[in-house]
């Protein structure tokens, strides 16, 4: 078998220039120092040639791993441009995930599962799958890499990498044991080493061909609604609420699964103080480098305080583990009713914080704000029209309200409807859009306005 030391090397000399400009890297806030390899395999050998990588990217005190999928060949495949990284042994190489000719052999291998090197290709206990298909990268916006294999499958590839079981995987395969309804069912995984411990690094799940996204839904009500100036959200053909109450059903339902399957742990006096420590430290971290936030710090400080004094015990919610970054753009509409995709966590968290148990009520702030965002978005950077806002506002409230009445429904008790738990929804609302807020300084200025806009309508008493 060829020795790919040579391959690697040129590799991780061309990646301090070319990861910042995929999209699914995470590090794009400072400079690559420096890319050292962490593990080379080799998956098809000779030309063309397939290389399973993992580096770890080096930027100043951070160091994160992340993999990559390398080819070469002398017939070269019809690949994006941004793809080709460099050329070795008078061949260009480049990030092979697009080169179905290639990848075919990923899922070919998780059925006939077996091990090659360090990698472990595996179907899960029962699953019958059918291997022979191409895969075409999916070109939505996302951290990872995802394959679609013949409009069947969907082989998840994870970036960034942490050593162990990946979440995303752990709270699938935990729903699925519990019967769960709202995920697709998860088929196969491969796993790799980092660390010295075995460490998840994809995740093969049904791909379903005819599901919507919520976000595109949601979106497209709206703009029924801006159209239609004489009617009311409940009048339009386009109304979204039955969605909203049966989303908010689904993730009701995920909710008690999740705890049922993997436990929950009571909130007491010391959870609530972290809690209202961190959003306070997030606040004062934003405020400092986003000036249209300073006038909000007062108030928005009452409303994390306030959580700081329910009285110990009053709050009947556990911790347990959630989503953690919920929100219309990681739920799908199939025929079936409503999926909920992607449970790793706020790609930006650390992993600790991100397994750490958290209230559902954070999953439920993610996903009313995703509603004022589905709501606002066609008036990003439109002059102020105080009819069209009001509209806005309309659709928000009204769905909300569906999104938390079809939770009510699924809900296993005590958690109930999540309008009940006022103080500490609130609370996670104005975290989330204080988090917004710093997203939108750094990334789209002009989307500022939307949580700078709900900080002031929830801390005056509105929603
Ligand atoms: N089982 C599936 N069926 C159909 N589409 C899917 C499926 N899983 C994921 N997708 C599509 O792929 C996108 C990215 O998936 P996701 O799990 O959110 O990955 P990422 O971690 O990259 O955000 C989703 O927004 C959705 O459009
Ligand atoms: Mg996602």
């Amino acid at each position: 078998m060829t020795d790919p030391g040579h391959l690697v090397d040129e590799l991780v000399t061309e990646l301090p220039g070319w990861l910042p400009s995929q999209r699914w890297f995470a590090g794009k806030d400072r400079p690559v120092t420096a890319v050292r390899p962490l593990g080379a395999t080799v998956l098809i050998d000779g030309d063309p040639q397939l290389l399973h990588v993992v580096v770890e990217v080096i930027q100043g005190d951070r160091q994160e791993p992340y993999q990559l999928l390398v080819g070469r060949r002398s017939h070269p495949p019809e690949i994006a441009s941004s793809s080709w990284i460099g050329a070795d042994g008078g061949l260009n190489f480049y990030e092979a995930s697009g080169d179905a000719d290639l990848t075919a052999l990923l899922l070919d291998k998780i059925v006939a599962q077996g091990r090659v090197g360090p990698l472990v290709f595996e179907h899960e206990p029962g699953a019958e799958l059918t291997g022979g298909l191409r895969a075409r990268p999916i070109t939505s916006e996302q951290s990872n890499t995802s394959l679609v294999y013949g409009g069947q499958y969907i082989l998840k590839l994870f970036r960034k990498l942490s050593p162990g079981l990946n979440k995303d995987l752990l709270l699938h395969r935990a729903l699925q044991t519990a019967g769960c309804e709202h995920i697709a069912e998860v088929v196969g995984s491969i796993t790799g080493e980092l660390a010295g411990e075995p460490t998840t690094i994809g995740m093969l799940q049904v791909y379903l061909p005819d599901a919507v996204d919520g976000w595109a839904m949601a979106t497209t009500s709206v703009r029924d609604l801006m159209a239609e100036s004489e009617l009311h959200p409940e009048e339009l053909g386009g109304d979204f609420a039955g969605e909203a109450e049966r989303l908010g059903t689904a993730v009701a339902k995920v909710h008690a699964d999740l705890a049922s399957a993997l436990g929950t742990e009571p909130v007491d006096a010391d959870e609530l103080d972290r809690t209202v420590k961190a959003m306070a430290d997030r606040l004062d971290e934003v405020a400092h480098a986003v000036p249209e936030l300073a006038e909000h710090v007062p108030a928005l400080r009452a409303s994390f305080d306030a959580v700081r004094e329910l009285p110990p015990g009053s709050s009947p919610i556990s911790m347990q583990y959630v989503h953690g970054d919920l929100h219309l753009g990681q739920v799908l509409r199939t025929v079936g009713g409503w999926l909920l995709l992607d449970f790793e966590g706020e790609p930006a968290a650390p992993v600790a914080e991100r397994h750490a148990l958290r209230s559902p009520l954070r999953d439920v702030a993610g996903m009313l704000r995703s509603f004022d965002y589905a709501a606002q978005q066609l008036l990003v950077g439109q002059p102020d029209d105080p009819a069209l806002t009001e509209r806005a506002l309309e659709w928000a409230r009204r769905n909300r309200a569906a999104f938390c009445e079809g939770y009510a429904l699924g809900a296993a008790a005590p958690l109930g409807d999540p309008r009940e738990h006022g103080e500490l929804l609130r609370a996670f609302e104005l975290d989330k859009a204080v988090y917004e807020v710093a997203y939108e300084h750094a990334n789209r200025p002009d989307w500022l306005a939307v949580p700078l806009a709900a900080i002031a309508r929830i801390t005056h008493g509105g929603e």
